[in-house]
């Protein structure tokens, strides 16, 4: 463990962008460990990949193409804190492109109760499987871990399913491929009136990664934004688009980090701070909903905030933007009404099905199997 903190110490003294490049192979991500890993190019790669295995997923014959892609190589899920979202979509995006996979998710049955070292447990991994996605409760763990297999001989990738407060990346990509969706049919379908085209369909998509369809709105997150690691990572993808406003609305104690806006101000990218929900709502084209993170209470501190004020309710709905789109990375508790649920601008289940399709896409981009899906969308399904 002294080991540990000595390297999550020094990681803490290095810069984003010596982090970046022990992460990245040939300019992408190798490891997916934090979310300023993901340039524009690389985000929207990333959509595209995900529309065309989420299109080719759609019939017989793609689905069995791309269960050819990845079925000679094997993933580890290790997963050392609940979940059931990133752990299942990961199980089913390994699915999608043919990977076996296998899981740990208790401590207790692994040789650490043995008195072995977590990073040993993690070194052995890379002798049995091509892949390790992993949630850990410690801040920086999985960048150590990452650290660790690159100095192994047998070197294979880290995702990042969650650590600790810190990051969240692929459910910052599923989110941002959520927002990419929502933004763009309005702006698809007003093209498909003017022009006489079709509706919105495989020839339009590609218009949705053409432009950048988040200047000019305003995207609240809401709620324990100081303990929530998918408002981090998604902040971090958000601060890509020039001309997006974010607002960050929170009981003053659980407020977003400094180190986060002090990133959205070296961005240039506008934001305000506010502890009133029910006066900005009208002024949102997205909420980003969060629960109260309380297992990080120290001693119940949480317990005395009225997170009541920070709920997405029923009655707020008059106020609504028509293409508001209302996410949350769930799980939910009060927050969020579920009378909201029948609203069209509740965008939470798809967001979670996003999840299995971008999660698969950043699996077959980690192992370069993404031109072979270009090709085989291109030569069968584009039209
Ligand atoms: N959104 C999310 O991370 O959910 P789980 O904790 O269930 O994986």
């Amino acid at each position: 463990m002294r080991t540990m903190d000595a390297r999550l110490e020094r990681l803490a003294e290095t810069d984003t962008a010596h982090r970046v490049a022990a992460l990245n192979r040939n300019d992408k991500p190798f490891h997916a460990v934090l979310a300023q890993q993901f340039d524009r190019t690389t985000i929207e790669q990333l959509c595209r990949l995900a529309d065309m295995i989420r299109a080719l997923g759609g019939a017989r014959q793609g689905t069995q193409f791309l269960r050819t892609l990845l079925s000679h190589r094997r993933a580890m899920l290790y997963f050392i804190q609940p979940s059931t979202r990133t752990f299942l979509s990961f199980a089913a995006a390994c699915q999608i492109v043919g990977m076996p996979y296998n899981s740990v998710r208790e401590r207790s049955t692994s040789s650490e109760v043995k008195g072995e070292a977590e990073e040993d447990t993690i070194r052995v991994l890379s002798q049995y499987f091509d892949l390790i996605i992993m949630r850990h409760p410690a801040e920086g763990f999985a960048e150590h871990v990452a650290l660790i297999q690159n100095e192994m001989p047998r070197t294979i990738p880290v995702i990042n399913g969650g650590s600790g407060k810190d990051q969240h990346p692929t459910q910052a990509l599923l989110d941002i491929y959520t927002l990419f969706r929502c933004f763009s049919e309005p702006r698809l379908e007003a093209r498909a009136e003017t022009t006489g085209a079709e509706a919105p369909h495989q020839r339009n998509v590609a218009a949705r990664y053409t432009e950048n369809p988040f200047a000019g709105k305003t995207i609240a997150f809401v709620g324990d934004l100081m303990r929530g690691r998918t408002v981090r990572s998604l902040t971090y993808l958000l601060c890509r688009y020039p001309g997006v406003k974010l607002l960050f609305v929170s009981p003053p104690e659980l407020q977003i980090g400094g180190d986060i806006l002090e990133y959205v101000s070296g961005n240039n990218i506008a934001f305000e701070i506010s502890d009133d929900l029910v006066s900005r709502i009208g002024e949102c084209d997205a909420v980003y909903m969060t629960r109260l993170q309380d297992e990080h209470d120290v001693d119940g501190e949480s317990k005395s905030i009225d997170y009541y004020r920070f709920s997405l309710t029923c009655e707020m709905a008059g106020s609504f933007k028509p293409n508001l789109a209302i996410l949350h990375p769930l799980p939910r508790r009060k927050e969020l009404d579920q009378r909201l649920d029948a609203l069209p601008q509740a965008k939470y289940w798809a967001q979670v099905r996003n999840g299995m399709w971008m999660r698969a896409a950043l699996i077959a981009s980690i192992f370069s199997v993404d031109v072979a899906i270009r090709d085989h969308y291109h030569a069968y399904y584009s039209f």
